[in-house]
């Protein structure tokens, strides 16, 4: 599915953005001069403007100053350069926290956020959603049909949690038009546990600060409703910017493994999904989650190009050791992203701020100026990102999905009182998704409420909660013959965080063919011996499930223990499918064959069997030509690459046939032309 404003910002731009959030607030206008000229040298044709800019349009309630802007917004259309311009709403000046304290969050802690850093609005604040209404409007008014203008950056990852009474307010109007009525939201929460029934809609607060147990289905419905809220004040502004014209994209950035807003929920309200990442580079497999993130950013609008908004150059400034990224890292990560579906490269932030709180936070031009490393690195990927104009619009086919869901999540990690507390849904995602990403295999990622029928296989890990939808489509795509790999404790609670009847796991009993009479976390430091068919052991720990094989039959069973003997991973026939269900935590080498043992099994094609671990193979296509991408990630071994067949290689405009050699760091991009079947 096509997007004409999408269509209209890649015509604008002329291929792949590449550029940066500019903050021309903070310096002299001989400095704009400077900036546009060492940005056309750098190949920028996009910045990101005004995003924390709102104290100096409007410094003083209802007086502003748009004439900085002004000549902004012209300087860089002159020099060729389109402007993604933000609403600068997610950092409201002292005079509006002055006028109206009421609108800072109050934080989890009971104290309210205070002034100095930014974020410091309720989202459900009418006062801060008036003024934020305001200055949208004011730059509507006078920026929509600036020259200039490609696209609109409304605010700025989106964030606050607060407990302010305006949540209050807002949180039992959200709860109306969920429940309908009390005795539905009362049957919801099972209120009638520690005697919580409700008698009248304003006894309902959001939940008091997190001192004790509270109870689980208000805290997720806490979280569902902290996300809309979010999404109420981004839609807000979005419309008012559509108002004055229709045809120009309107998105907001996220953030990596973010867990305070949906993203499913919120990509359909956006042109393009957008991300900031910042993968440390003092992490050897940071690039792999990355990598994920990447897929997911391309899932979450059904396949269309995502935007790398934010990334920066070399350190970042807020851990607490920042190490830089070393040459050829920023052109290996950032083509990784144009690898996985991303129509830009951008940074935070093209000049180095002399002061404030990122002072030391790297960009595309750094305090050491134009003769710099860095400089010359972005100058040379300004470049490169020119000669890969033909990817833009591309997307990525996969035969695998990994399920993501923020509702799951929140179950998993923010309510508390499971058999154990300490899951962490990032990392039971990363253990899944790692050996696709090690053996190439293209993935994407799908929520429950998703389509599944693109694909041979789908990977389920540890889905403790979910909806009657996401569970009649998991068991539907088994049933029509797809291969589910599930995870433990999955199935468990409803959508409202409610025992499912009957059994563990009540929603996918059938679907594994085995009943669970108890949890059995590990005690610390517990290990268990797994022994498969072929006598071959394995070890496993954290988690172990009292199975008890209905129609399933085991796989593993344990070799010690008190559960010797019995199934620690059951294979059950369902409809025309299969699924592999994991009921403890095997150890990485064997829970990655296994899982890739399914995927082969369901003959998902791997193009790129035989390439190694730290090479990435990854393929964006559309219905005339694939482009591959080739990276090495790593700093000291080359590699050599056999081609699946002849093309061109985009980076050096050469012809490519045979095998190809990739130094450490090295990356290669082959444009191919596809024959008509390929591109059906
Ligand atoms: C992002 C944010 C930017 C900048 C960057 C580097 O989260 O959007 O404004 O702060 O991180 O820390």
């Amino acid at each position: 599915m096509t997007n004409p404003r999408m269509d209209g910002f890649r015509n604008r731009v002329g291929g792949l953005a590449f550029g940066g959030d500019y903050n021309p607030e903070q310096w002299d206008p001989d400095v704009w001069r400077e900036d546009v000229r060492l940005m056309r040298q750098a190949g920028v044709n996009v910045v990101s403007l005004g995003v924390f800019a709102w104290a100096s349009l409007e410094p003083e309630p209802g007086r502003y100053e748009f004439g900085w802007m002004d000549e902004v917004m012209d300087l860089l259309h002159d020099n060729g350069i389109a402007v993604d311009l933000a609403t600068p709403t997610a950092a409201p000046p002292v005079w509006l926290t002055h006028l109206h304290p009421e609108v800072f969050p109050i934080m989890a802690d009971g104290e309210p956020f205070g002034f100095g850093n930014r974020l410091h609005y309720d989202p459900s604040s009418p006062i801060y959603r008036r003024y934020a209404a305001d200055i949208t409007t004011r730059l509507a008014e006078r920026y929509s049909f600036h020259p200039a203008l490609v696209m609109w950056h409304i605010s700025n990852e989106y964030g606050p949690t607060a407990y302010n009474e305006a949540s209050s307010v807002n949180f039992r109007h959200w709860l109306k038009r969920r429940y309908g009525d009390l005795g539905t939201l009362n049957e919801a929460w099972t209120t009638r546990f520690w005697s919580q029934v409700y008698t009248d809609w304003d006894q309902i607060e959001v939940p008091d600060i997190p001192r004790a147990w509270m109870n689980p289905s208000r805290i997720l419905d806490f979280k569902r409703f902290t996300s809309d809220a979010l999404l109420e004040c981004y839609v807000a502004e979005r419309d008012i910017v559509r108002s004055f014209r229709d045809d120009i994209p309107v998105m907001t950035n996220f953030m990596r493994f973010y867990r305070n807003a949906d993203y499913w929920k919120w990509a359909p309200e956006e042109d393009v999904a957008a991300l900031d990442i910042y993968p440390d580079p003092a992490r050897p497999d940071s690039h792999v989650s990355a990598a994920f993130q990447f897929d997911l950013f391309r899932s979450l609008k059904g396949g269309q190009p995502w935007m790398l908004m934010e990334q920066a150059a070399s350190a970042v400034s807020q851990w607490k050791l920042n190490v830089v990224k070393e040459p050829g890292r920023m052109r290996l990560g950032s083509l990784q992203a144009v690898s996985r579906g991303a129509d830009s490269v951008m940074f935070f932030q093209w000049r180095a701020g002399r002061g404030g709180q990122e002072r030391f936070h790297s960009a595309m031009l750094p305090h050491s100026g134009p003769g710099s490393r860095t400089f010359g690195e972005v100058t040379a990927l300004g470049r490169e990102v020119e000669l890969l104009a033909a990817v833009a619009g591309t997307t990525a086919r996969a035969e695998v999905a990994v399920l993501f869901d923020w509702n799951g999540w929140w179950g998993l990690e923010e309510v508390g009182g499971l058999p154990r507390n300490d899951f962490s849904y990032a990392d039971t995602v990363m253990r899944h998704y790692t050996p696709l990403w090690e053996h190439h295999y293209a993935v994407d990622v799908v929520s429950p409420r998703g389509d599944l029928a693109p694909y041979k296989v789908l990977i389920v890990p540890n889905a403790y909660l979910i909806d009657d939808h996401g569970v009649e489509a998991i068991t539907a795509f088994a049933h029509a013959g797809g291969t589910v790999v599930m995870s433990f404790f999955s199935g468990v609670v409803d959508e409202c965080n409610r025992v499912r009847p009957d059994g563990y796991p009540g929603a996918f009993r059938h679907l594994i063919g085995a009943k669970i009479d108890e949890y059995w976390p590990a005690r610390p430091g517990e290990r268990f011996t797994v022994r498969f068919a072929h006598g071959r052991t394995a070890s496993a720990d954290w988690w172990r499930e009292d199975v008890h094989l209905e129609t399933g039959t085991a796989l593993a069973t344990y070799a010690d223990g008190l559960l010797e003997g019995r199934a620690a991973v059951i294979a059950n026939a369902y409809g025309s499918g299969r699924v592999v269900y994991f009921a403890t935590l095997l150890e990485e080498a064997a829970f990655g064959a296994m899982l890739l043992g399914q995927v082969e099994a369901a003959g998902v094609e791997n193009r790129f069997g035989d390439v190694p671990a730290h090479v990435e193979c990854s393929v964006r296509q559309d219905a005339q030509h694939e482009y591959l991408f080739l990276l090495n990630h790593d700093a000291e071994r080359g590699a050599a690459v056999r081609l699946p067949g002849g093309g061109r290689d985009l980076l050096t405009g050469t012809p490519a046939t045979g095998e190809v050699t990739l130094p450490p760091l090295g990356a290669v991009v082959i444009q191919r032309a596809l024959q008509a079947s390929q591109a059906a």
